[in-house]
């Protein structure tokens, strides 16, 4: 059916009433689009009983575009009576959007202690457009203890905000002495003489917990411990509000003996809870896919036995997490800082990947047992930094994020604790001879090395 059909003649929507058909329904009231005040309401206020939460919500929706204050008791029996969220919070909106500034706020402010946050936030939103009186900061404020998180942030963004959403000449700028350097040493030990908020993008792939032979540590706590530090370090010297991307995935150690069982650890799963602990802010998920061959083939017994329980996926994707450093401003601020022809310059443009599953080879190395693809980095790259930035990786292995960096006009700071693996990074970075800027020639330090440049 039209939508302008049933503009001109509202009761038609009867017709797909009758006929039960929930899905039309559903898709002409969806598209329905701009209301003159003259529309019938009649079947729209039908479809507020109707047994289908979506078709209510979408009634109450479309009676807001109507702006009637004759409505308002209506909207209010909704949020009182309706058993669906949603259906209340359209309600809610509905209120927030009559033109009689005394009733909305009243019946708003009620909605404030309401015990579905969902609700509470919709009244909120209505209420904002009062932000200047007096009454309704004294309400609103009130909510800056508010169980729920969200709740909490709007109450702090709107009214204890001492940022300023203004220029910040020093976001785009980094340390020259950190400008394509190679750090030998530990991580955790170098990043101690490092100044806070120094670099735009952290990408790295840690340490896999004592499943290659760089990685022993004594127990899974302990390790998750060692990277808790880094990673805190790691937080402390991103500037405000970018990007920390980790590479890792859950990992196996296979079994003693044939009467053991081989264990499973999920290492992003783990780590997760640790970044939000320290203040990182969950982005995307991003899923690198791999080809089914190159994994590790775990099926071979199923495919005998095909008994339930025993079957085991071949593992053929790793995690790409995606975290932003907390901050009150828009990814937008942090675009805004930069001068518009780095931003033109930086412009990601023609094809891109559009989904979260990244279909990338694995790279093989000579050296290094498991290395990023450079196409893995180079996406990174472009996707979460402008030219010019300074990015780091602080397992930098044979150094690809690093090469990545340099191919795409960044700068690097890497630290990686194996000597064979600086050696190799050295090899890989020396095959690009285009060094965008000969001032900042890489250079490969130990940890006195890095400390003497710093003073
Ligand atoms: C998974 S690999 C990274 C490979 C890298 N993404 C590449 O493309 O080659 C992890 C690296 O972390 C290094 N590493 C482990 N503990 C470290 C520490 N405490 N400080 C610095 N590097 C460390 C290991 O030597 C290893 O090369």
């Amino acid at each position: 059916m039209e939508n302008n059909i049933v503009k001109k003649s509202p009761e038609s929507i009867y017709e797909l009433i009758q006929k039960n058909n929930y899905g039309a329904l559903i898709k002409l009231l969806d598209r329905l689009g701009k209301l003159s005040a003259d529309f019938d309401n009649k079947p729209l206020l039908k479809l507020l009983e109707h047994d289908n939460e979506k078709i209510r919500g979408l009634a109450v929706k479309n009676l807001a575009k109507l702006v009637d204050n004759s409505l308002v008791n209506v909207f209010v029996k909704i949020v009182e009576k309706d058993d669906s969220s949603s259906v209340r919070r359209e309600a809610i909106s509905a209120i927030g959007r009559l033109r009689n500034s005394v009733v909305n706020k009243q019946i708003l402010f009620k909605y404030l202690s309401d015990s579905d946050p969902e609700i509470v936030l919709q009244a909120m939103r209505g209420l904002l457009v009062f932000k200047k009186n007096k009454d309704v900061q004294d309400r609103l404020k009130k909510l800056g203890n508010h169980p729920n998180e969200i709740i909490q942030d709007i109450i702090k963004k709107e009214f204890h905000n001492n940022f300023s959403n203004g220029f910040d000449p020093t976001h785009i700028l980094s340390p020259d002495f950190m400008k394509n350097i190679v750090v030998h040493g530990d991580v955790r030990k170098v990043l101690k003489s490092v100044p806070n908020e120094s670099i735009h993008l952290t990408f790295t792939s840690p340490p896999y917990y004592n499943a290659k032979d760089y990685s022993i540590y004594l127990s899974y706590k302990e390790y998750l411990d060692f990277l808790e530090e880094v990673f805190k370090e790691v937080y402390r010297i991103t500037k405000e509000g970018r990007f920390f991307i980790l590479n890792s995935s859950p990992i196996i150690i296979p079994r003693v003996g044939r009467q053991y069982s081989s264990k499973r650890y999920p290492i992003p799963y783990d780590i997760h809870p640790l970044l939000i602990k320290m203040g990182w802010e969950f982005i995307d998920d991003i899923v690198w896919e791999k080809p089914e061959a190159s994994a590790k083939n775990r099926n071979a017994g199923f495919l005998q036995h095909r008994k339930p329980l025993g079957y085991k996926p071949n593992p053929c994707t790793e995690c790409v997490m995606v975290y932003r450093k907390k901050t009150d401003k828009l990814i937008d601020w942090n675009i805004k800082q930069y001068p518009k022809e780095i931003i033109e310059e930086s412009k990601i443009n023609g094809d891109f990947v559009s989904s979260n599953v990244w279909k990338i080879d694995p790279t093989f190395d000579k050296i290094h047992s498991a290395v990023f693809p450079l196409e893995l980095c180079n996406r990174i790259i472009k996707f979460y930094s402008f030219k010019g930035d300074l990015v780091f990786d602080p397992f930098a292995g044979s150094g690809t994020f690093g090469k990545s960096a340099m191919d795409l006009n960044r700068f690097f700071f890497l630290t990686e604790k194996g000597g064979k693996y600086v050696d190799r990074i050295k090899e890989n970075i020396s095959q690009n001879n285009l060094f965008h800027d000969n001032s900042f020639i890489p250079r490969f330090l130990n940890i006195e090395k890095f400390r003497e440049v710093l003073k």
